[in-house]
């Protein structure tokens, strides 16, 4: 049995794999062919508890790209309204022969559980707080095909890094590549144990600024906030926005990335956003492509690492 859960299960020579693949999956779609038939008669589900847009729609694409069969499968409008539970779901898919199940849920180790009811493969689509493997993969796919390899490149990771999943597998996946990462965030929005994290925490993001090849704007997850925690809008934007003048500090070859969704004018301009140095929409695409990369090597058979 093989998972992506976490990015910490995966070793160097892992992730190398993967982007190596998400490269060779690039090169193909360039070529214009629109399908591969290497999963034809497999069957994925998209099982989704939380709401996704770029997540579950590049799954989707990923697995039909690769011909697999694919089960759109969300809690919204499902027996789980009922009370149905994780446990009954994972077990009524699992009666309908999922090869794969791509699981996004609100509670943090949810993937871990229904790793251990499924013969299929699980892949982690980000579980409440915790981990987004696949957003890392294709971050780190997109700044090596902009900046090249990603030994010694320093990133800098800037917002809710508490309440970011995303933020922890790129914190774990770019430290295994051998880049340096940096945490800028308020202080009540770091985690209570971010010095185990294998990175540097700063509170100074325009002195980080110059130092830095990449640049990840986090989103500020209000919905997941105590009021009490937050900064006002306007303090959050001015303290740790990513504003014009802020870009003016970058190096002229660091880009600007974000995960989506975005909170415009919040911690990112719109003109930032929209800008040459920004890779926002081009992460959407490479996120298709080491989404197939990912599904393909885990379904046919390659040793990713994780749970076995
Ligand atoms: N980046 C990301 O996970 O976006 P969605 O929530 O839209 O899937």
């Amino acid at each position: 049995k093989r998972h992506l859960i976490s990015a910490a299960d995966l070793t160097r020579d892992d992730a190398l794999l993967i982007l190596d693949t998400a490269d060779e999956m690039a090169k193909i779609s360039e070529r214009s062919i629109k399908k591969l038939p290497t999963l034809r008669g497999r069957t994925v589900v998209n099982l989704f508890f939380e709401d996704s847009t770029r997540t579950r729609i590049s799954f989707e694409a990923a697995a039909k790209r690769l011909s697999a069969d694919v089960i759109n499968f969300s809690a919204k409008g499902s027996s789980v309204s009922k009370g149905e539970s994780l446990k009954d779901t994972a077990l009524t898919l699992e009666a309908m022969g999922a090869d794969a199940v791509v699981i996004r849920h609100g509670a943090s180790g949810a993937p871990h559980r229904l790793a251990g009811w499924v013969r299929g493969s699980v892949v982690n689509a980000g579980d409440g707080t915790h981990e987004h493997p696949t957003q890392a993969v294709l971050d780190a796919f997109t700044m090596r095909r902009r900046l090249g390899p990603l030994e010694g490149r320093r990133v800098t990771i800037v917002g809710d890094v508490l309440h970011s999943r995303v933020a922890r597998s790129n914190v774990l996946l770019l430290a295994t590549l051998g880049a340096q990462v940096t945490l800028v965030a308020p202080p009540t929005l770091f985690p209570v144990n971010v010095d185990t994290w294998p990175c540097e925490v700063s509170y100074d993001l325009d002195g980080v600024l110059p130092k830095s090849d990449v640049v990840m704007m986090l989103r500020v997850q209000r919905e997941r906030m105590n009021a009490a925690f937050f900064p006002t809008e306007r303090e959050y934007s001015r303290r740790y926005g990513l504003d014009r003048d802020r870009v003016a500090k970058m190096p002229d070859h660091a880009i600007v990335m974000h995960p989506g969704p975005m909170n415009r004018g919040m911690e990112i301009a719109a003109e930032v956003a929209d800008s040459a140095r920004s890779t926002i929409v081009e992460q959407v695409a490479n996120g298709v492509t080491a989404r197939m990369a990912v599904l393909y090597l885990l379904l046919s058979g390659a040793d990713l690492g994780g749970e076995k």
